[in-house]
């Protein structure tokens, strides 16, 4: 990709759980829209989800799930390359060879590893690394190979994994720095697509939608199920007829995103008039939600179906993608005098 005139883009999604609306306001549609003035590469990181994932018919149905997610929500394979990480064998070659160009020192102070360790001492145990795998210490190993064998320039990511992509300009520095005569890594940078207010997206407790606050809503519910969902969240107990402040309630912050602007204005109205309870505006959301997520969900409920074009969509993107990444094994192992 390395040879196209566009730059490159290239998002990972590991899939670790049930995607929720934070997700595609956030991660998924600002990363669809770099299709539009770059190169764009799509991958699930379902090696990367084997650190924490152990229950094979999850990890199975997450990655199914996730691919279906991000084709259901616009992600066109024809002119992007969407693909399964494991289906890619020349990306854990690399791994091998970039893990002895990486210092341990470097993955010692990596914020997931710290973190786990932090847990360890918070916990009283004397050995710090009581839990941690050796796929958790090297996860951004794996990951700047991810991002270095594809050629990408850019690497949309939410904020905890900035130092991720840091990580992998290291390497690619550290690779070039004894090799770059024969082979060069393209250095690649972070955007992060979800710092603006236009990306973040309130939960149902009007803290960010996040799953470590447990304040999401899943996108692909049941109606019923979706309807309970609203109707749980917290509201103030002002009685209907008095007036209210939209603007302090999470239900109505996220009518705004999803309703129409005339219902929009016309409901604020309505609450700051008294006359209106927060009920009615839970139904409204409701409501919004279903009408603009209906199409999606059915396109994924069919995607998910046993035998449908999912499994094929992947495959076909593997072929694709191994086509940049034999070259480049190809290439570093040359480099490094081996094959
Ligand atoms: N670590 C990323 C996350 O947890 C997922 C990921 C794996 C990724 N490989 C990547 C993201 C390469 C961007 C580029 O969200």
């Amino acid at each position: 990709m390395g040879s196209m005139a566009r730059k490159v883009s290239l998002t990972g999604i590991k899939p670790t759980g049930e995607p929720h609306l934070g997700n595609y306001i956030g991660a998924i549609l600002p990363a669809l829209q770099l299709a539009d003035n770059y190169e764009s590469l799509y991958f699930i990181a379902d090696y990367h989800a084997l650190t924490t994932i152990r229950d094979r018919d999850l990890l199975r149905h997450y990655t199914r799930s996730v691919a279906a997610t991000w084709l259901a929500a616009g992600l066109d394979p024809d002119r992007t390359t969407f693909y399964r990480q494991s289906d890619l064998p020349e990306v854990f070659e690399l791994s091998w060879v970039l893990s002895c160009l990486t210092g341990k020192g470097l993955m010692n102070r990596a914020h997931a590893y710290k973190a786990a360790r932090d847990r360890n001492r918070e916990a009283g145990k004397t050995d710090l690394d009581a839990g941690v795998n050796v796929g958790l210490f090297n996860y951004p190993v794996l990951m700047a190979v991810d991002i270095l064998i594809m050629e990408a320039d850019v690497v949309p990511v939410g904020r905890d994994q900035v130092q991720h992509v840091e990580y992998a300009a290291d390497i690619a520095g550290a690779f070039n720095a004894v090799y770059g005569d024969r082979f060069r890594f393209k250095v690649p940078t972070a955007v992060i697509p979800d710092e603006g207010s236009a990306h973040t997206l309130p939960g149902v407790d009007g803290r960010k939608m996040s799953k470590s606050y447990g304040n999401t809503i899943p996108l692909f519910v049941p109606d019923a199920n979706l309807r309970k969902l609203i109707r749980r969240i917290p509201t103030d107990s002002v009685p209907v007829e008095e007036p209210k402040d939209p603007d302090s309630a999470a239900v109505f912050t996220l009518l705004e995103r999803f309703g129409t602007p005339e219902s929009v204005a016309e409901t604020r109205q309505r609450l700051l008039a008294g006359g209106m309870g927060w009920g009615e505006v839970k139904a409204q959301l409701t409501d919004a939600l279903i009408a603009q997520f209906a199409p999606l969900r059915e396109r994924y409920e069919t995607l998910m179906a046993q035998g449908s074009e999912l499994d094929d969509l992947l495959a076909h993107g593997a072929d694709k993608a191994r086509k940049q990444t034999r070259l480049v094994l190809e290439r570093v192992r040359d480099a490094i005098g081996i094959g």
